[in-house]
């Protein structure tokens, strides 16, 4: 029998430990911290916190790319809007404005002067109450930015499974937030992937219709149109998502988005993954089924070239996408 190792349920008998990536938090000197920055080490929180014990907490995750005239920051007030949306979802009351939160993001890159990087802002539900009812816990809102490189592995494309654990059901978990306890369905999807060899994991919805990976939205393409499921498929609105829609459709393809059977995802010509943290990345495999070749398909190809073309300030913004930063560009996070 082989060794186990010391983590038996994450690193399972013959599990390649290349599989999981790690992905340390490199510090920056400031966090943005209700209206103030303050220190990065100074940013803790008590382990009576609300959010420790039930998951109280919304967040984003958004990207800052290097132009060459500057950086600027990925459709930052479509965030910083489902922030807030999540926020109304579940009651919590964020005492600041759009503008003011988008203001803060900046004020936190430009602080830190690191850009490329990585955004996460987050309100959660603070020390103040033991019981389920959150009144009494203060809303406290973080912003922290820090310098990060590729999601997704490689350039061929990722291997994923279907997973054997569906995503929220409808009515339970809302998953039109973006909160954190909606990430413990997210990591048993990915680490079921992880340990079973693949790069991610795309969740079924509970009527058994394709919704999403642990972290991304998904989009497949069969004879030269795409579909991609519908937000009631318990899937988040991506932004990404949203980019890739608007993105195809000025390119003039079709974009369907409706329900979609699994065994859709094993016929189709292209199949790729959106999201702030994967870009689009294109899949080569699901269940060990290669999609068409395995290559990437030139639709996912034209869609990425525009994508990280407008991203990183090589092609027109001729959606209005980004929000320059004051940072000198230094050179891209590398994976
Ligand atoms: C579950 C889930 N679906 C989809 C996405 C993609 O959303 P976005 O493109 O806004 O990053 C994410 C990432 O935030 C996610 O966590």
């Amino acid at each position: 029998m082989p060794p186990l190792s010391r983590y038996p349920y994450l690193y399972a008998p013959g599990t390649a430990k290349e599989q999981f990536k790690p992905m340390p938090i490199q510090p920056t000197s400031k966090i943005w911290h209700n209206g103030s920055l303050i220190p990065w080490e100074q940013a803790n929180i008590h382990v009576m916190s609300h959010v420790i014990h039930y998951g109280s907490s919304v967040f984003e995750g958004i990207r800052c790319y290097g132009l060459p005239q500057g950086s600027a920051v990925f459709r930052l007030p479509e965030h910083m809007q489902r922030l807030l949306d999540s926020a109304k979802i579940y009651r919590m009351e964020v005492p600041y404005t759009l503008d003011e939160l988008c203001a803060a993001v900046v004020n936190v890159i430009e602080a830190n002067g690191v850009a490329p990087c990585y955004i996460r802002p987050i309100v959660l539900r603070g020390y103040g109450e033991i019981g389920v009812s959150p009144k009494g816990t203060p809303i406290e809102v973080y912003i922290a930015n820090f310098p990060w490189g590729k999601y997704m592995a490689g350039h061929g494309g990722a291997d994923v499974c279907i997973s054997s654990w569906n995503r929220l059901a409808p009515n339970t978990m809302p998953a039109l937030a973006k909160a954190g306890a909606n990430y413990m369905n997210s990591q048993l999807i990915r680490m079921e992937a992880e340990i079973n060899g693949y790069q991610e994991g795309i969740g079924l919805d509970v009527n058994g219709l394709v919704s999403e990976g642990s972290g991304e939205n998904v989009f497949v393409v069969r004879n030269g149109v795409l579909y991609t499921p519908q937000l009631g498929n318990s899937a988040l609105s991506g932004i990404t998502r949203d980019s890739a829609i608007a993105i195809a459709r000025h390119l003039g393809y079709t974009v369907i988005e409706q329900p979609i059977p699994r065994e859709m995802l094993y016929i189709a010509d292209e199949v790729f993954f959106t999201g702030t943290a994967a870009e689009v990345s294109p899949i080569r495999s699901i269940d060990r089924i290669l999609v068409a070749d395995g290559n990437p398909g030139e639709i996912t190809k034209k869609i990425a070239d525009e994508f990280f073309g407008i991203a990183n300030g090589l092609k027109p913004d001729r959606f209005g996408w980004l929000t320059p930063v004051k940072v000198n560009a230094a050179k891209p996070v590398s994976a």
